[in-house]
């Protein structure tokens, strides 16, 4: 088991606890910080499972629960679930001495985050993931939020979660694809802030898609580690810092619209935006011009996509005009995360539309 501290004020600092077999832990966890009631939310895919070890775990430790299921989904970050849950905890006199346990992938950890942040201004929220993506990305960092028609994600707020437990047993269960679909995001971590780990990861990548336990385990924790140190010197997203992470994600996010949402998983268009990204560096002379095919290597032997060629043409206009509307473009000129080597990015302003165009047809 590893214990990794994120550092923010006191009030805002907390523990990600990664390990086998520890769903059991959270009660005693939980108990030691004063709570007596919990409001546990979990998906319909994992509530019967992880959902009820981690509510025994609370009971056990004498603490009161509360369960509440979600629809699997990400039709649940929505403003009809979030005021059904709201209903829910008021209906109960959910007060701030109760906590919110999320458990389940990142639709739950988002929408049970901003469910804790907004109800009665504020409750303790604990964050349970149990898919990979949320181990080593979503449930960190205390991002929350829900979707609505106009955009993902577009209404939300930082909540810093009182404590993280990725429990490593949990991801045995995953279908192939969504498992694989979150080591993109592994990946990501290497090529944005450490080049040892990448180059572990190409030692390990066959027992990475196995889901060796040791390896796995490695992984969540060094990519949970990442993801903290760049929490804690970036908590809003304000300098700069944190939007590495978004590393293939201007790419990704256009792909995934552009595609119709569900035709792609987030990790295979990361993947794919991961490939493009490090292309469009060598393009322009930022990036030594064999990292492309070194990136796009280990991606492949991860078993996710580098090009487009299974989701079929994609039109470079509205590729573009989506890019254009991205969070991270500024007055629609294209900006992009952009390594300079494995382990180092830089937020680029100005992109050249022609060299995104070269890069998209390949
Ligand atoms: N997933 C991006 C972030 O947490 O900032």
């Amino acid at each position: 088991m590893a214990v990794i501290r994120l550092h923010l004020p006191p009030d805002r600092s907390y523990d990600i606890v990664c390990g086998r077999g520890i769903l059991g832990q959270i009660g005693g966890r939980l108990s030691a910080t004063g709570g007596r009631r919990a409001v546990v939310i979990a998906d319909a895919a994992v509530s019967a499972t992880h959902g009820r070890r981690v509510a025994e775990s609370l009971a056990d430790s004498g603490i009161q629960v509360l369960p509440v299921e979600i629809p699997a989904g990400e039709g649940s970050k929505s403003v009809a679930e979030a005021g059904r849950v709201w209903g829910l905890l008021a209906d109960q006199a959910v007060d701030r001495n109760t906590h919110v346990v999320a458990v389940g992938g990142g639709v739950v950890g988002d929408l049970a985050g901003f469910v804790a942040a907004t109800f009665a201004r504020g409750i303790p929220v604990w964050q349970v993931p149990t898919t990979l993506v949320a181990q080593v990305d979503s449930a960190i960092g205390g991002k929350t939020g829900i979707n609505l028609p106009a955009g993902k994600n577009l209404v939300g707020a930082f909540w810093q979660p009182s404590g993280v437990f990725a429990d490593i047993d949990a991801l045995a269960t995953l279908p192939h694809r969504e498992y694989v679909s979150g080591l993109a995001e592994v990946v990501k971590y290497g090529m944005i802030f450490d080049p040892d780990f990448f180059a572990w990861l190409e030692a390990n990548a066959a027992d990475l898609v196995a889901r060796s336990p040791d390896q796995l385990m490695h992984a969540v924790e060094r990519s949970a580690a990442l993801k903290a140190a760049v929490v804690e010197r970036d908590e809003r997203e304000i300098t700069g810092a944190r939007a590495a992470l978004n590393y293939g994600h201007t790419f990704a996010h256009a792909f995934e619209t552009a595609a119709g949402y569900g035709r792609l998983l987030h990790g295979e268009a990361v993947a794919i935006g991961m490939s493009c990204a490090a292309r469009l560096a060598a393009d322009m002379g930022r990036l030594a011009a064999d990292i492309p095919a070194r990136q796009d290597a280990l991606v492949a032997r991860l078993g996710l996509p580098v090009s487009l060629a299974g989701v079929g043409p994609l039109d470079a206009d509205e590729l573009l005009a989506i890019m254009a509307r991205d969070k991270k473009s500024l007055d629609r000129r294209l900006r992009f995360v952009l390594p300079s080597r494995i382990g180092a990015v830089a937020l680029v302003g100005d992109v050249d539309e022609a060299r995104v165009r070269r890069v998209l047809a390949g």
